[in-house]
């Protein structure tokens, strides 16, 4: 029983406190109250630097609020230090629940450990944290399928299945720490692989495997200097026609490279590049026909079920998972909840970003 209400039950173990508790719905525990849509929720985000945090971070407080929670959003400025000294201060703060969005998925054993102690239930938030016993459950989106998608764009755009080729193709991958590269990565590989393999997928620079391709940190201007360097290295007068992309952060990066290279000019079109969280400027991209396509997660649907998921917990319910065994730990499998994430180019945004409501038109202009 690791939920608050449920522990302080166990500790008191008297009938006269479980009447206190639903007779007022209202108690406290070290002066926090606790019971349904009462106390508090922490939430650590890993950054403000990029658009999709920010959203998540908005939708998980507005969900919880709601529900009637307090909630402690934080962000770590994609420094693991920086997030596990907040999730210590939150953990003394006696929250009630903690959301995470891990910057180092394997650098939070030793707070989580805290947390554990303290009864404090933990739900992983879009990346999986590692190596510890101390998380209950995750919630994301169908890694693999992201993966897939960009993928399944990139064989779709250049005509692979109909044997057409060869074209050159480079790879990105996401930050080494983050656990959901590995499943971009393999999902976008597994459809990949065998046009490498024939030939009708060249890669140029050589860099195939997941340890050549990361981006450390996710981050747009790092993924810029390596397709620079790709470039000079190995393009000469060939030119690149498609680019694996699995963040927008890095599409608008490599974007930034290709045409510093001469590339988006009629004899020297853009190759094909994917994408992923529909952020704004990648949108506006895409409109303008420069990035091809990103993969749409609805954030808000993302916050709503850790919002659930938290409230479930405090509440003593077992949260909804879909899913009990692909997202192992390390130390074991946690139970999961995923959600299906949506391929948005310049044909369906309209009808998936505008007309679901996750942006206006206004802010698409
Ligand atoms: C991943 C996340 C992606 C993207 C990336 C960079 O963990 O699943 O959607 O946001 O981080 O922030």
């Amino acid at each position: 029983m690791r939920n608050r209400r449920a522990a302080l039950a166990t500790l008191a173990g008297a009938a006269s406190l479980a009447l206190t508790l639903s007779a007022c719905g209202d108690t406290t525990a070290g002066g926090r109250k606790v019971g349904s849509g009462d106390g508090t929720i922490g939430i650590a985000m890993p950054t403000q630097a990029s658009q999709r945090w920010l959203t998540d971070g908005k939708s998980v407080v507005d969900d919880l609020k709601s529900k009637g929670y307090d909630t402690k959003l934080v962000y770590g400025q994609d420094n693991p230090k920086t997030q596990v000294a907040q999730i210590e201060k939150l953990v003394e703060e006696g929250v009630d629940a903690l959301i995470i969005a891990a910057i180092d998925n394997k650098s939070l054993n030793g707070v989580l450990q805290q947390a554990a102690a303290a009864k404090i239930p933990v739900i992983s938030y879009d990346r999986l944290i590692l190596g510890t016993q101390n998380v209950d459950y995750y919630v994301s989106f169908d890694n693999e399928q992201v993966g897939r998608l960009q993928a399944l764009y990139i064989v779709d755009k250049l005509g692979l299945e109909k044997g057409k080729g060869p074209y050159n193709i480079e790879l990105f991958a996401g930050s080494p720490d983050d656990n959901n590269t590995q499943y971009f990565f393999d999902g976008s590989m597994h459809l990949l692989q065998p046009y490498i393999d024939s030939g009708q997928l060249i890669v140029r620079s050589r860099q195939t495997t997941l340890d050549k391709v990361t981006t450390l940190r996710w981050d747009g201007p790092t993924a810029q200097r390596r397709m620079q360097a790709v470039l000079s290295q190995s393009y000469g007068n060939r030119k690149v026609d498609a680019v694996l992309s699995p963040y927008d952060g890095i599409s608008i990066g490599v974007l930034n490279a290709l045409k510093a290279d001469g590339y988006g000019t009629g004899s020297k079109p853009l190759p094909v590049i994917t994408g992923q969280d529909a952020e704004l400027p990648s949108v506006k991209s895409i409109i303008a026909g420069e990035q091809s396509q990103t993969v749409y997660k609805d954030l808000r649907e993302l916050a709503t079920v850790a919002a659930d998921m938290a409230d479930d917990l405090i509440n003593g319910r077992t949260p909804n998972v879909n899913n009990r065994r692909s997202y192992k730990n390390g130390v074991k499998a946690v139970p999961a909840r995923l959600l299906q994430p949506t391929s948005v180019d310049r044909t369906n945004y309209e009808y998936v970003l505008v007309a679901g409501g996750f942006y206006t038109d206004a802010q698409l202009k």
